[in-house]
């Protein structure tokens, strides 16, 4: 929950830190010519600016003063040629600088995505979907601003206060120290804003992360929510979350409102003082009023990328913050190892063998203790046993999407962990207790835009499961658009497309988590039935709730308290009068009854 974001969000981070920075920068070095070419643009429209106070001062001076009425018309036509010139370098910097930061936020959002492919299970059992969403948008969308205004703009500040100073000092030196007095005042300003702005910028960090994180978390429980009445209490608690969050920014836009007047301040109070001394330059006539003027553009001119700088500073810091925490994750290696020499297998028999096999999800805390069974090829094997047993566990670990802390997992006598994770997938497919279904067609949902799957397939994959009658009425039949998460589809239907899906994926070896859900009786016998075809003819886990596929095992393991306590058969599990025993009296009985 919002106490999870802390660690990550409160990192404040230095503003500025070579080895992220030349970490970034290898992104953008593909864009190398970009950059480049952006860099002399800006010198030449950075000259630009300055290039008018002095052409006005020609025209007050030169022209004007001595009633030259040609010398003003050719002043204006340079005005005009030197204003249309800088627009025009301007559109090609806006555009290039913009291209570059798009592309590159391109690439590492692609990385970022492959990365999360990678990752295990493990990685997001402890990681809220909502950290990771910020990361793929708002922290990379952060870096966009470094790389396509920051990065640029920097230089293009830097180079109008040098060309500012250059035409200064070359007009008048005396002038321009006057004009440069204010200057100590507004760098010490500058440095405080930049140090109280970057407290409250990790304030606004925090509370937004908490914002967001219970905005993911109810809205997704918003039925949860609806159902228990809790509206008002639910609202009061966002609304206390979202005043924070407000509080923040107020604190925060409380400098920007303090700083900006302030530069403004310090901007006429330096065109003041250059009136007053210039002023009194001119009547002494030791001055023309032509460097007056220039000198008050001059002035205008210089504060504004001062201004700004501060501005870019932050941007360095969002992003300095930003890619802190992408790197973080493009860092985690909670990764399942490929083997380094894999065991070439091509087609598997599906033998399976668990031999004194340890897990535990945490540490020490082992919730499978030394589990060792067999299943040859063609068989299916039961798993039973009370909540919390273990039963999915082993799935977790045959598949591996875990990796165990003691013991072998063989398929067909080879230890999993040497196998190509390929060569695992493609010959088991899982059916789990809860079924997962993508937005997308129904067809795309049972093969899995798998190439060797063809239409046909699919077709037959859901008249084998009994699926195909409910598909076929649905409008659109086999290309009906399933919502995400495939809320539109009842328990039962969900159950029987992942029943297609596996089927037409045909693997060796098939894992089905039955779901406990109860289903009408009619679905029920498709069901049924659907489980049969699956099972028939390939080696098969079955997590079951079911009395038929108990009974119809070949063999049964029943699980306690993540150890096997019994195994055998239907028949030799009742004969032992154990746990399976009393098991069966209290839950398959009913449903003998039942059916
Ligand atoms: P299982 O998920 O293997 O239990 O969890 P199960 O037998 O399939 O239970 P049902 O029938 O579906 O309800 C075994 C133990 O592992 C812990 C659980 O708390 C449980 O005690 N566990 C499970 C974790 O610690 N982390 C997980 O991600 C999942
Ligand atoms: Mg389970």
């Amino acid at each position: 929950m919002a106490s999870d974001y802390k660690a990550d969000e409160e990192i404040l981070g230095k503003a500025y830190d070579a080895k992220l920075m030349r970490r970034l920068l290898a992104y953008v070095k593909p864009y190398k010519g970009y950059i480049i070419a952006a860099i002399l643009l800006n010198i030449v429209v950075a000259a630009l600016g300055p290039v008018r106070p002095f052409l006005t001062k020609i025209a007050i001076d030169d022209y004007i003063a001595k009633s030259n009425y040609h010398g003003v018309i050719l002043i204006t036509i340079l005005l005009f040629a030197a204003l249309l010139l800088q627009s025009v370098i301007q559109y090609f910097l806006t555009y290039y600088t913009q291209l570059l930061g798009q592309r590159t936020i391109l690439d590492l959002r692609t990385q970022l995505f492959r990365h999360t492919q990678k990752l295990a299970v493990r990685f997001y059992d402890k990681t809220p979907i909502g950290r990771l969403v910020t990361r793929v948008t708002n922290d990379v969308e952060s870096l966009n601003e470094l790389f396509s205004s920051g990065i640029v703009m920097v230089f293009s500040d830097l180079f109008i206060i040098v060309w500012i100073l250059i035409f200064m000092f070359s007009m008048d030196w005396e002038l321009s120290l006057v004009s440069l007095s204010v200057l100590p005042l507004l760098i010490y300003g500058t440095f405080l804003f930049r140090k109280k702005v970057r407290e409250s910028y990790r304030d606004v960090r925090l509370h937004l992360a908490r914002l967001n994180s219970y905005m993911q978390e109810h809205i997704t429980g918003m039925s949860i929510i609806q159902i228990f009445n809790k509206e008002k209490e639910d609202l009061s608690n966002f609304s206390s979350v979202n005043k924070d969050h407000k509080t923040a920014n107020i604190n925060s836009i409380f400098y920007y409102a303090v700083f900006f007047p302030g530069v403004e301040f310090m901007s006429s109070l330096a065109i003041a003082l250059i009136i007053w001394y210039g002023g009194g330059e001119i009547v002494q006539g030791k001055m023309s009023l032509g460097v007056l003027f220039a000198f008050i553009q001059f002035t205008e001119m210089f504060f504004r990328p001062i201004r700004d700088l501060s501005e870019k500073y932050n941007i360095l810091q969002t992003a300095m913050a930003s890619s802190e925490r992408i790197f973080k994750l493009l860092d985690d290696k909670t990764m399942i190892e490929e083997p380094a020499a894999p065991v070439s297998v091509s087609s598997l028999k599906g033998e399976i063998e668990f031999r004194n096999v340890c897990f535990a999800y945490n540490g020490d805390d082992h919730v499978l203790k030394n589990i060792s069974f067999r299943i040859e090829p063609g068989q299916t094997c039961a798993i039973v046993g009370a909540t919390g047993a273990g039963k999915t566990s082993i799935i977790n670990i045959l598949t591996r999407f875990y990796d165990i802390n003691k013991g072998e997992i063989l398929l067909d006598g080879v230890n999993i962990k040497n196998m190509r994770k390929e060569v695992i997938n493609q010959n088991i497919s899982i059916v789990l207790q809860d079924v997962f279904l993508f937005s997308g067609s129904i067809k795309e949902n049972i093969g899995m835009n798998n190439e060797n799957i063809s239409a046909d397939d699919i077709k037959m994959s859901a008249e084998a499961v009994g699926a195909a009658d409910f598909i076929t009425a649905l409008p659109g039949g086999y290309d009906y658009a399933v919502k995400e998460r495939g809320a539109t589809l009842s328990v039962g239907q969900k159950q029987l497309i992942s029943f297609a899906r596996a089927l037409a994926h045909d693997p060796r070896i098939l894992i089905l988590d039955e779901a406990t859900s109860s289903v009408d009786t009619e679905t029920e016998i498709i069901i049924q039935n659907a489980i049969r075809k699956l099972l028939a003819g390939r080696t098969s886990i079955v997590i079951a709730h079911r009395l038929s596929t108990v009974q119809n095992a070949d063999n049964i393991i029943v699980l306690h308290k993540g150890e096997i306590r019994e195994m055998g058969t239907h028949q030799e599990l009742l004969a032992k009068k154990g746990i399976y025993f009393r098991l069966y009296q209290l839950q398959y009985k009913e449903q003998e009854i039942g059916n």
